[in-house]
C-alpha cells in the first residue's frame, strides 16, 4: 500500500505497516491529557483532509496517528474533531508570515487540517515535520472538540528534541512522543484522552439517551459569502429539521424536514430566504431538531 494510501484510507493501515499504537496509560492511573498554549496562529475552518503537506512541501514526511480516549483511558471517543496545525520546514507558518520556503501550491490552509475519529476513537494524518522557531522544541498544534463539545488545546512534542530540557520534560507530560524511523519517513502515536463526561454519567440509559443525540458540526465555510456547507451525523433514524433563524430568532428558512437513515448527511445553504431572496450579511443560527435534541451553531454571512 503506498504510505499516501495508508493515511487516506484511514488508521487501518498502521497493523499493516508493523506499526501499533503504543500501549498508552496502562496503570491504574489514568492521566488525562494537559492542556498546552494555542498560540498565536490557530485559525478556524480548516479543511477536513488526512494530507496537510502536499507532496512538494520541502521537509521530512511525518506520518501521526492516535486515538481519542475517554478519562477512563479506553472508551473510544467516535466524531471527535481533531485540528491540527503547525510551522514548516524552517520553522514559518507560512499562511501568517512571510516565508522562504514551503506553500509551494498556494494553499490558504497549508500545513493545517481537520480530522474526524473513527468509530475505534482514531486520527490519522500525513505532513512534513515542523522545523524550529523561537527556541521551542518542534511541535504539532491540537484542538480537540468531542461531540458533546469539550475542547482540548494542547500540542506533542517529540523525543530526543535537542531543544527539550528536563524541566520542559517535566512540564509537559504526557505531550512527548517517540518516533520511528522507516525508510525517510517518520511515524508516531500521540493517543489523547479527554476529560470526558460521556461515561462519567449514571445509567446506562442516561448514557443511551447521550449516545442518540445527533451531532452538528461547525459549518464550512464561516464566515461565508456565496454558499456554505452543514454537515451532521445521526446514530438512528428519524425526522430531522434543520432551519436558518436570524439571532433575534426570526426563522429565515428551512434547510431540511424529512426522515432520515443513520449515519452522515450533509446540505448546502446559499444564503437565501424562504422565498430565495438572499438575505443581508450578519449573524445567523442553524437549528437542528432531531426527537428531543435541539442544536445550533453561529454562521455569519459576508457580502
Ligand atoms: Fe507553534
Amino acid at each position: 500500500m503506498k504510505r499516501r494510501d495508508f493515511i487516506k484510507t484511514g488508521i487501518v493501515g498502521t497493523a499493516a505497516l508493523g506499526f501499533t499504537p503504543t500501549a498508552l496509560l496502562k496503570s491504574q492511573d489514568c492521566p488525562l491529557t494537559q492542556n498546552d498554549i494555542l498560540g498565536p496562529y490557530w485559525t478556524e475552518n480548516h479543511p477536513n483532509r488526512t494530507l496537510l503537506a502536499n507532496a512538494d512541501e520541502p521537509g521530512t514526511r511525518i506520518f501521526i496517528s492516535g486515538t481519542v480516549k475517554a478519562n477512563d483511558c479506553e472508551t473510544p471517543i467516535e466524531n471527535a474533531i481533531v485540528d491540527v496545525w503547525h510551522a514548516n520546514d524552517n520553522g514559518c507558518y507560512t499562511i501568517f508570515m512571510e516565508c522562504d520556503s514551503g506553500n509551494s501550491d498556494d494553499d490558504p490552509y497549508n500545513l493545517r487540517g481537520q480530522m474526524i475519529t473513527n468509530e475505534n476513537g482514531e486520527y490519522a494524518f500525513e505532513t512534513i515535520w515542523p522545523g524550529y522557531y523561537a527556541g521551542r522544541p518542534k511541535h504539532f498544534h491540537y484542538k480537540i472538540t468531542t461531540p458533546n463539545g469539550l475542547e482540548l488545546v494542547t500540542q506533542c512534542y517529540f523525543e530526543g528534541d535537542a531543544q527539550i530540557d528536563s524541566q520542559w520534560e517535566e512540564d509537559h507530560q504526557g505531550l512527548i512522543i517517540p518516533l520511528d524511523e522507516s525508510g525517510s519517513n517518520l511515524y508516531g502515536v500521540f493517543d489523547i484522552v479527554m476529560d470526558e463526561e460521556l461515561i462519567q454519567v449514571g445509567t446506562q440509559n442516561e448514557k443511551a439517551h447521550l449516545l442518540e443525540k445527533p451531532i452538528l458540526y461547525p459549518a464550512y465555510p464561516n464566515p461565508f459569502n456565496s454558499s456554505t456547507q452543514i454537515k451532521f451525523n445521526v446514530s438512528r433514524q428519524g425526522h430531522m429539521s434543520i432551519g436558518v433563524y436570524d439571532i433575534s430568532g426570526k426563522w429565515i428558512t428551512s434547510l431540511m424536514e424529512k426522515h432520515i437513515s443513520p449515519g452522515a448527511h450533509k446540505l448546502n445553504w446559499n444564503g437565501n430566504d424562504m422565498l430565495g431572496k438572499p438575505v443581508s450579511a450578519g449573524l445567523y443560527l442553524v437549528i437542528l431538531k432531531f426527537g428531543a435534541h435541539t442544536i445550533s451553531k453561529k454562521i455569519s454571512l459576508l457580502k
